[in-house]
């Protein structure tokens, strides 16, 4: 294929002779059933550019390449035909532990718009706050929005940290993602990771104990109390006065790490183990997670969870699986039977690890489908997610470094077939569209800092254990990264 700086690179083109020397540009939505749903036709000659597509989403894949194109200078003429290899093209901020201000998300958006994702998992409840404004349950913002300080291994401070963001505030990055085609999928995070949830309304947790917003990294044992009357209650009208905010279908759920030690001693979860015929706690969790599941799809919504929620056993047929870390191969086995996973592989597509236990190429050459899940039931990998993690990162600048250019790395595998994907290329690409991101005022990591020789990753990953973090703290919560 002959060179065009443009990331994701398009599925097929065509190239003829000459360049665009001006002229109208015209969009028409036609009835191409071989381009899909999100699939475009640009047709660019020396005086006219065409985009035709099936739908708006169509056209604005085909300007978002055109775009790029014109920023590289004399435009070719060409035919591109592209559509999307997967239909789930995701991107995950973690607004819980450090939170963005609305410019600098927007500022995210706008560069995973230029790349073509589709998806952005907002993650907004943690341990270490809950960031959604609630009229319904103010202490949730009142206590559990705010915590006493950071205690994050490198980042150490104690001045009060928190906030939260406004229903409208969220309403209008809900629609400036819907006005480049991008679904916001909100998440809340049960029944672990819910300390702040506990801080504000400790009897929904198993001891009823008062506990402080964590400002520690890590997992925590006191989780939701699956027995008691009031938890579930608490969820669905939380969930009710929450759902509005977000119109897209799917609704995120959590799951994951959720340790079971408050749950195997408290009366309430035995009792309701017992009530349900449920052999362990693992199957309370699946129990617990098909209650929330069946109130969303109530309402309208599908549950995605993390793989964790596999571990019981139960879980219910139709909810997306996001495989993050999954040594028992739960997630392969979910989608071996028809149903549909997200990979989100910890290894390669985590953006919170320094480059050095992380190198770029790790990230790029991966191949999307795990190696678990044959040729037949690659369809049920619906498709990628890179998530951002921010326990260590609390400011925009390091944010941008350690997203991109991995963001736009894991949008174009998202995007574009394997045969097509090579490091150079897409490296070289990246430089090229560089002055975008900074005119959006993005700030990625060089391309130089992004594969660090044997050494450099040697001498960084033994730094990283030592200095930086609490290893115990790590092992427990991620495993070491292979
Ligand atoms: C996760 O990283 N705990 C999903
Ligand atoms: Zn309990």
């Amino acid at each position: 294929m002959e060179k065009i700086n443009v990331i994701p690179l398009p599925n097929n083109i065509t190239f003829s002779d000459g360049f665009f020397d001006g002229g109208d540009i015209k969009k028409e939505i036609t009835a191409e059933q071989a381009l899909g749903d999100e699939g475009y036709r640009l047709i660019i000659e020396k005086n006219k550019i065409t985009i035709r597509a099936q739908t708006e989403a169509g056209i604005f894949y085909g300007e978002k390449t055109l775009e790029q194109l014109r920023k590289g200078g004399k435009i070719p003429c060409l035919t591109a035909e592209d559509k999307p290899r997967f239909a789930y093209r995701g991107f995950m901020v973690d607004s819980a532990r450090h939170m963005q201000s609305l410019e600098e998300l927007k500022k995210i958006i706008d560069a995973a718009a230029l790349f073509k994702f589709n998806k952005f998992h907002w993650h907004l409840s943690d341990d270490q706050g809950f960031r959604i404004e609630s009229e319904k349950f103010p202490l949730l913002n009142e206590k559990g929005s705010w915590r006493k300080g950071d205690n994050f291994g490198n980042l150490k401070s104690d001045k009060i940290y928190g906030g939260y963001y406004k229903k409208s505030e969220i309403k209008e990055i809900v629609s400036y993602c819907a006005e480049r085609f991008i679904q916001v999928i909100p998440e809340l995070d049960l029944p672990g990771h819910t300390t702040a949830i506990i801080s504000a309304y400790p009897d929904l947790s198993c001891t009823k104990k008062e506990i402080p917003v964590q400002t520690k990294q890590g997992i925590f044992e006191d989780i939701l109390c699956a027995g008691d009357e009031r938890t579930l209650p608490f969820v669905f009208e939380l969930l009710e006065e929450i759902l509005p905010l977000f119109p897209g279908e799917i609704f995120h759920i959590g799951g994951d790490e959720a340790p079971k030690a408050r749950w195997e001693a408290c009366p309430k979860c035995k009792a309701k183990m017992q009530a349900e015929n449920l052999k362990n706690s693992e199957e309370l969790q699946g129990w617990f997670t098909a209650q929330v599941v069946d109130f969303l799809a109530a309402n309208g919504k599908k549950a995605t969870v993390w793989n964790e929620s596999l571990a019981g056993g139960n879980l219910p047929s139709g909810v997306f699986v996001q495989r993050w870390m999954d040594r028992k191969h739960h997630s392969e086995g979910w989608a071996s039977k028809g149903e549909k996973i997200i990979n989100s592989d910890f290894y390669r597509y985590y953006c919170d690890y320094p480059f050095y236990m992380t190198p770029l190429k790790k990230t790029y050459n991966y191949s999307p489908i795990p190696k678990g899940i044959s040729k037949s039931m690659e369809e049920f990998v619906i498709g990628i997610e890179a998530p951002i993690w921010t326990e260590y990162i609390d400011n925009f600048e390091k944010l941008c470094y350690m997203i991109f250019p991995r963001f736009a790395a894991v949008a174009e595998r998202a995007w574009t077939k394997d045969c097509l994907c090579k490091l150079k290329s897409f490296e070289n690409r990246f430089e090229a569209v560089l002055p975008m991101l900074k005119a959006m005022g993005i700030e990625p990591a060089p391309i130089s800092d992004c594969n660090p020789n044997t050494l450099k990753r040697l001498c960084g990953t033994i730094g990283f254990f030592k200095d930086k973090i609490d290893l115990k703290t790590l092992t427990n919560s991620v495993g070491t990264q292979n």
